[in-house]
């Protein structure tokens, strides 16, 4: 099975559930209203230039191939009744050397790589370190409010 569904009725904001698809680790989580706040903060420095490794959104649910990584881009819809760009939904290997980022850590407070030290913002951009490429985000859908199937 490539598709599986995952419950995210408990996943409270300012936490993250980590599942298995496909064999990997995926990370989903759930911003606070400060966290997406500082998002954006984030987001404005980054679409200005600032420490940008890679800028592209490596999302595989945008049909551009070419679309920027602006936080709008790397953050799920929200389901109805929810602040926009609350949700990140990612793949949870580091795209340095595969080892699995620690969450709500690193310079800029999302993701940090222990292995070699890659940092990644609160939209799972690299940032800082060795690591090459965003963090990629898999196929991810709302099936309802609080169900989401990815593959
Ligand atoms: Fe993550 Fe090297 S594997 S920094």
């Amino acid at each position: 099975l490539s598709s599986i569904r995952v419950d995210v009725s408990g996943v409270e904001p300012g936490t993250q559930l980590t599942v298995k698809w496909l064999g990997k680790p995926v990370f989903i989580r759930h911003r606070t209203g400060e966290e997406i706040s500082k998002a954006k903060e984030q987001n404005e420095a980054f679409l200005a230039g600032e420490a940008v490794i890679d800028p592209l959104a490596r999302n595989a649910n945008l049909s551009d191939g070419a679309a920027d990584a602006s936080d709008a881009n790397r953050t799920m819809p929200s389901p109805e009744g929810e602040a926009p760009q609350a949700w990140v939904v990612q793949m949870g290997v580091c795209t340095h050397l595969g080892c699995v980022p620690l969450g709500d850590a690193g310079e800029y407070d999302g993701w940090f790589c222990p292995c070699h030290g890659s940092h990644y913002d609160l939209a799972g951009r690299i940032r800082k370190g060795p690591a090459p490429e965003n963090l990629p985000i898999p196929p991810a859908q709302w099936v309802d409010g609080s169900t989401i199937k990815l593959g």
